[in-house]
């Protein structure tokens, strides 16, 4: 007994600290006594506890009654030299109403004169639960009819499908409303060497072969050109970069990436090719274009900033 309390104790400990780990999302069961819901539980098991008992005691108050009223019963068919003949249960009186089967007794009655090997034929009706369920088969039936077809105020099988499946794409729109697919273009496009970003796009310049033309490390080949020096055929920076790498320069050879990626994917590589900028591969293909000068970026002026450095 001792080795189970141990080992129940252990049990209950080891829970308690397991609940203690998980914070972050705290169920009933981590602290019943100190959740808000605690009393509401409680008092809810004690009054079905409380109804069950009534339930219980009730029964048993019925089942003491009966007795009482079959004792007298007996006690005044004594009384008047009678046998006393119990009263049938109200089970077997539900079930005889629900069959109206003929006793054992009475079946001379029923007979119907045909006798094969000793089987006998009664003439024994429908019981009356079957024919009670067929009645109500028929009266469903002209409701159904009234309903379904003749007001129509409720939808058939197709009415409905089709609605649920209206509602359905409803939702599918809304979903796919509220939330966009990013569309990215080179309006608003600037380039920082954003780590995440450029590892995406050198994945993506991989994956498409972009080195097929341009050269692995991208310092171009017989095809395309570097894509590492400040040279440009279609202009530097990012935006240029960008543009040229969605649209191609198809009848020179550089396909309209565009079409094939998404334009997530395009910023990427993008990203990439610009990451390659100064890199000076061995053996890279000899400037093409002209040579692009990143604008200096004049850092806007913050006044209250200047303000306050005034007035120190
Ligand atoms: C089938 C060969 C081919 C493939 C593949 C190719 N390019 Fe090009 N690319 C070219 C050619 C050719 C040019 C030069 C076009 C011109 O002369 O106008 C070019 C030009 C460019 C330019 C502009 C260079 C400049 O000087 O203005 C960039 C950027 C570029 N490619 C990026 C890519 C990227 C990124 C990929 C992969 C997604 C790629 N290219 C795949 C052939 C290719």
């Amino acid at each position: 007994m001792k080795k189970i309390y141990i080992s129940l104790a252990g049990f209950l400990l080891t829970t308690a600290a397991w609940a203690q780990e998980s914070t972050a999302a705290k169920t009933f069961w981590d602290d019943p006594i100190n959740d808000p819901m605690m009393p509401v539980y409680a008092v809810s098991t004690l009054v079905f506890i409380v109804l069950l008992l009534v339930v219980f005691v009730a029964l048993y108050m019925v089942r003491i009654v009966n007795i009482l009223i079959v004792e007298s019963e007996k006690e005044k068919a004594a009384k008047e030299g009678k046998v006393y003949i119990p009263r049938p249960s109200l089970w077997s009186s539900i079930s005889q109403k629900l069959n109206a089967s003929v006793p054992v007794s009475q079946e001379q009655d029923i007979d119907m004169g045909h006798s094969f090997d000793g089987i006998r034929e009664l003439d024994n009706h429908l019981p009356p639960w079957w024919k009670w369920l067929f009645y109500g088969t028929i009266g469903w039936s002209a409701v159904y009819l009234v309903v379904y077809h003749l007001s129509a105020s409720l939808p058939l099988s197709t009415e409905e499908y089709n609605t649920e499946i209206a509602i359905a794409q409803q939702q599918a729109e809304k979903r796919k409303a509220s939330q966009p697919a990013l569309v990215i273009d080179e309006s608003a496009l600037e380039y920082t060497a954003d780590a995440e970003i450029i590892a995406k796009g050198k994945s993506v310049f991989v994956g498409n072969n972009c080195g097929a033309c341009h050269r692995a490390d991208g310092g171009g080949n017989t095809i395309g050109p570097n894509l590492t020096d400040e040279y440009w055929i279609h202009g530097g920076g990012i935006k240029n970069v960008f543009t040229t790498i969605k649209n191609g320069a198809v009848e020179k050879g550089m396909p309209a990436w565009g079409k094939s990626m998404s334009s997530q994917d395009v910023r990427d590589v993008a990203f990439y090719v610009m990451s390659l900028q100064g890199t000076k591969p061995a053996n890279g293909k000899s400037p093409q274009g002209e040579q692009y000068i990143p604008e200096q970026k004049v850092a806007p002026i913050d006044s209250v900033k200047t303000k306050a450095q005034a007035s120190l």
